[in-house]
């Protein structure tokens, strides 16, 4: 790390933890939690994918979501309707259709969806079979006592429920870059399944690292999208009433250990919404957002009084803190990234994340839209 940033990390590091101290008061005392004003203007915001895949069509996610929405539409109806765009996209493959699949090459797709208004909320994690999950998210939302069916429980629900379900997700590009991966992590067995080494203890620990290494090879290759190894769609949005309501969506991390579930399904982690406060929600590494539940604390933060940039900058101090060592570089700074977007009661948003500019230099967005149309906006890196 050089001199200059090496300052400018600890400065932010001394205001963040200026920052946490105040929160922690703000916690601790008995004064009232500021009660947040209300937005007339509807607005939907969400990762960056959500201003850039339209599956042929003419919309973006961000775009119908926000049309619907003004067309009178209840929010999360026109929130997943919105995402659908870009799971039903095979352009997107960390999304829903086509994401890059586990290690035995299935797509397997979580999600999660909040009613802000209605306080209803559904997931689905390890569902196969369906190319928008978000829909059977949302029927667990409207239809069950429950919040989150997993695996084949959530594939017999969608089965029951008129989902059309389908042998394979997988699309030519994603099967493609599965067997590019298997021959790389694993060429004196492939292609022969029969001989696949049994996963101990040890082979799982090498096999994660190479993956994870495999990946980042593949991505400086231009064989895949860097921001599609942990991918993600993340939506949130709130109508001329104040209702605020939220989606999450993905396949996950390209080529995890069949089973693997991340943040993105699970409440308080890949999204959380109070119809009082906001919403925020997440992309990026799902292993660090669930060690800290850290969109529930985006959201508490905001019910604190705090603006959502803070509120982001909060839950990514949380999870640096909590950064296993062997995750830090030698400057102690995180080797992946994690992205908040946040929304307020009042309609004011932001997106953060450890680092808003990649290795290369090139600006990461979040997609907005609102009366002034569709739209990419910077995301604020705490780092970079
Ligand atoms: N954030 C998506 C995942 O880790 O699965």
């Amino acid at each position: 790390m050089s001199a200059k940033n090496s300052k400018s990390a600890m400065s932010r590091r001394t205001f963040i933890g200026i920052g946490s101290a105040i929160g922690a008061m703000a916690a601790s005392d008995s004064r009232p939690l500021l009660a947040q004003p209300r937005s007339s203007q509807p607005v939907v915001i969400s990762s960056g994918n959500g201003f850039l895949y339209r599956n042929g069509g003419s919309e973006t996610c961000v775009e119908r979501a926000y049309r619907m929405i003004t067309e009178g539409n209840d929010v999360l109806e026109s929130l997943v309707a919105g995402v659908n765009i870009v799971e039903l996209d095979p352009e997107d493959t960390s999304v829903g259709f086509g994401g890059l699949p586990d290690a035995s090459g299935n797509v397997t797709l979580d999600s999660c969806c909040m009613h802000g208004p209605l306080k209803r909320a559904g997931g689905v994690a390890a569902l196969q079979g369906v190319r928008t999950p978000s829909n059977v998210a949302k029927a667990v939302a409207d239809l069950t006592d429950h919040h989150l069916l997993v695996a084949e429980g959530a594939q017999d629900f969608a089965r029951q429920m008129g989902f059309q379900i389908e042998d394979d997700l997988n699309t030519e590009r994603s099967r493609q870059r599965y067997l590019e991966w298997r021959r790389r992590i694993d060429p004196s067995h492939y292609p022969d399944p029969n001989r696949q080494a049994k996963l101990n203890q040890e082979s799982i620990k090498k096999f994660t690292r190479n993956s994870i290494k495999i990946a980042h090879e593949m991505a400086n290759e231009g064989l895949i999208d860097p921001e599609h190894l942990y991918g993600t769609i993340n939506c949130n949005g709130i109508n001329s009433n104040g209702d605020i309501c939220g989606v999450t969506t993905t396949s996950g991390l390209a080529w995890k250990i069949p089973g693997r579930v991340g943040d993105s399904p699970i409440l308080g982690a890949g999204l959380y919404v109070s119809n009082d406060h906001g919403a925020a929600g997440s992309t990026g590494r799902g292993e660090a957002n669930l060690y800290n539940l850290a969109s529930f604390l985006v959201v508490e933060e905001l019910r604190r009084g705090a603006d959502p940039k803070d509120a982001g900058m909060t839950a990514l101090q949380r999870i640096w803190e909590n950064t296993e060592t062997r995750l830090l570089s030698e400057n102690g700074e995180p080797t992946f990234n994690v992205n908040f977007y946040v929304l307020g009661k009042d309609g004011r948003h932001a997106g953060v994340a450890f680092y808003g500019t990649s290795n290369n230099g090139d600006q990461r967005n979040y997609a907005v839209c609102d009366e002034n149309g569709g739209r990419h906006e910077a995301i604020e890196g705490l780092i970079r």
